[in-house]
């Protein structure tokens, strides 16, 4: 018998090592589990195995008793035979002890009623003494104590936050995740996208830009140096927001104006842009000589856009 266990066993084993090996070449191709389906049938085998096994070692067992029965069979026992009790007989049988059910609700039975009964009587009403349940002292004493902690912790202690510290703790919080939405969403501005804005918080920020990376060329009114005039109505690139956008995010690298696209943030272009634009006519003393050409604003959110090497092909306005 353990012989036949082992040989079952033994080849079970030996598949399964070979399933192994199989896993190993496999190919990853079909999808579902990231099983191949060489590898699935293998899986599918192997619990069909390992069910054969069970199955053949329960059958095995099953043999054996019978075998077993049938070599010395065990006789039959004889069967006892219960006396039948009377109605009194089985109640004093019958456990007496208290369900869990009855001790949680404090229930007594019927029979103690005349225990509970309370030493008076109004009109021959009496009252029965019926404790209160011990799931109900459990929860009133329980808030009692709740109630302590939850004095001390938040009105004498003062270690929890009341209502309306809480109240605004959530509104900083609201405002911080406000912050950091708008800050991400401004960040994905483009040259499309870019929207003209003149309020003084980003014309602040924009010219703070100007001021640490572009007055060298520009100069620190815009009035030109090495680049051109900022503040008159002739542009090289286009005017309107969506071109100097573009201008100053890609750059004009062949006429020594760089990329500013690594170095600043969408953002931080779109407010720069938008000093730039607060800079028209402002006509500071020692203008550079007009570049480009004339730009007609229609609109200063002007979404017709100029290519950069249309603009670069075109000849100076000044030399016309
Ligand atoms: C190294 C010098 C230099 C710096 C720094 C520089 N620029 Fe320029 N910029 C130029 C030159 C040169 C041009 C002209 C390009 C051309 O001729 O096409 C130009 C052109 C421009 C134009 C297009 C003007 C037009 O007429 O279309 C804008 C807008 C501009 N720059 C904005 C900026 C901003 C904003 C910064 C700072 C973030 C900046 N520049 C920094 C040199 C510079």
């Amino acid at each position: 018998m353990k012989k036949i266990k082992f040989a079952i066993l033994f080849m079970i084993l030996s598949s399964t090592v070979y399933a192994a090996d199989e896993k190993a070449v496999a190919v990853n191709t079909g999808p579902g589990l990231g099983l191949s389906q060489s590898e699935m049938l293998i899986v599918i085998l192997v619990i069909f195995a390992f069910v054969l096994l069970f199955v053949s070692i329960t059958l095995l067992n099953a043999f054996k008793v019978m075998y077993r029965e049938q070599l010395n069979p065990t006789p039959y026992s004889v069967p006892v035979k219960e006396p039948v009790l009377d109605y009194e007989a089985w109640l004093g049988q019958k456990k007496n002890k208290p369900s869990v059910w009855e001790k949680l609700l404090s229930l007594k039975p019927i029979e103690q009623e005349k225990d509970l009964e309370i030493d008076h009587a109004y009109d021959g009403i009496k009252e029965l003494n019926n404790p209160v349940p011990a799931w109900f002292n459990v929860l009133f004493f329980g808030t009692v104590i709740f109630a302590a902690g939850y004095l001390f912790y938040y009105h004498i202690g003062g270690y929890g936050d009341l209502q309306d510290q809480e109240y605004v703790n959530e509104m900083v919080k609201a405002q911080q995740e406000k912050a950091a939405f708008l800050e991400k969403s401004s960040n994905t501005i483009d040259e499309n996208s870019v929207k003209f804005d003149n309020t003084q918080t980003v014309l602040e920020e924009g010219r703070g830009i100007f001021n640490s990376n572009c007055a060298v060329c520009h100069g620190d009114k815009g009035q030109g140096i090495i680049g051109p005039n900022l503040t008159d109505e002739f542009w090289l690139h286009g005017g309107g927001i969506n071109n100097i956008f573009k201008t100053i995010k890609y750059g004009v690298p062949d006429k020594g104006m760089i990329s500013w696209e690594k170095n600043l943030s969408p953002k931080q272009i779109s407010a720069v842009s938008n000093f730039i634009m607060s800079l028209k006519d402002t006509k500071p003393v020692g203008a550079k000589a007009p570049q480009g050409e004339k730009y007609e604003e229609k609109d200063p959110q002007d979404n017709e856009m100029k290519s950069v090497k249309d603009s670069l092909s075109k000849t100076d306005a000044t030399k016309e």
